[in-house]
């Protein structure tokens, strides 16, 4: 069954880790994607894949940190679209030293630009049209540290995600009269590249018995896929190894 047949679908962070197998996923329920990330390569690479399956894929190459792209961006995915059904605020960064005290402004600020305020500005340029369509469904891609801030995590990082939290809630109390939903998915540790940034990067080993990309897409196209009347707000999923974090 394709449980997502026709629906436009925006997927920042698309170039990797997890963006890239929400997008994949959605496509193969029968989605038309919008790719966004700053490698166009990658985006082109996934956009030849996803036409392969016979949906639309369109590539928008764009920094989500810098703010003045994000409108011209929304721009370019509904223009290729027609109209956006749900967002997937997924792109997400960190670095390498995450105390405080090695933490500069602008490693701070740049975290909470790409992490929290990009978030903010997608839904601002696409929720009015959700609203006056009376449809549609916005997925921030959170963490375990919103749940459980900690120094693994980093303070920034810990912060930008602790910030999903209050815009998931607040766009819900704008959208949900006007039947948009909003949706945290809250992941403990997966396997994806985001984790060679850690200080001690974890073992194949370990990245082994971790969560995979595939199955946060699999939590996205189910809360993406319900019926528009009942909405997912929040989602913990972690590993069920907890000796893998
Ligand atoms: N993996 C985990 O254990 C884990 C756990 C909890 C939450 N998360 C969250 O999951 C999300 C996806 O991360 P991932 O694990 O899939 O890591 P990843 O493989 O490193 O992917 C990160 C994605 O974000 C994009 N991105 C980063 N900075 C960007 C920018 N300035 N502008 C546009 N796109 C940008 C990257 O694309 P470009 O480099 O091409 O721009 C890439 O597509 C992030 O929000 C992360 O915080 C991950």
């Amino acid at each position: 069954m394709n449980r997502l047949e026709n629906k436009k679908i925006v997927v920042t962070g698309a170039s990797s880790g997890f963006g890239e197998a929400i997008a994949l996923a959605c496509a193969q329920a029968g989605a038309d994607v919008a790719l966004v990330a700053r490698r166009a390569d990658k985006l082109e690479e996934l956009a030849t894949r996803i036409r392969g399956l016979g949906r639309t894929a369109v590539v928008c190459a764009c920094d989500v940190g810098e703010q003045a792209q994000i409108e011209a961006t929304v721009a370019a995915a509904r223009a290729g679209l027609g109209h956006i059904d749900v967002l997937v605020n997924n792109a997400g960064m960190n670095v390498s030293h995450r105390r405080i005290d090695a933490t500069s402004e602008d490693e701070w600020q740049r975290i909470i630009n790409v992490n929290l305020t990009s978030a903010w500005l997608f839904t601002k340029n696409i929720l009015p049209e959700m609203v006056a369509r009376r449809e549609g469904t916005i997925i921030n891609i959170g963490s375990k540290a919103a749940n459980y801030p900690s120094l693994l995590a980093g303070v920034a990082y810990s912060a930008s995600k602790m910030g999903i939290h209050a815009l998931t809630r607040v766009t819900n109390e704008e959208g949900n009269p006007h039947m948009v939903r909003a949706c945290t998915i809250n992941p403990g540790v997966a396997a994806t590249p985001i984790l060679e940034l850690r200080p001690k990067p974890p073992t194949a080993e370990d990245r082994a018995k971790m969560m995979q990309a595939d199955d946060v897409a699999a939590a996205v196209v189910f809360a993406a896929s319900l019926p528009q009347r009942a909405n997912v707000e929040r989602m913990d999923l972690y590993p069920t190894d907890v000796s893998v974090g």
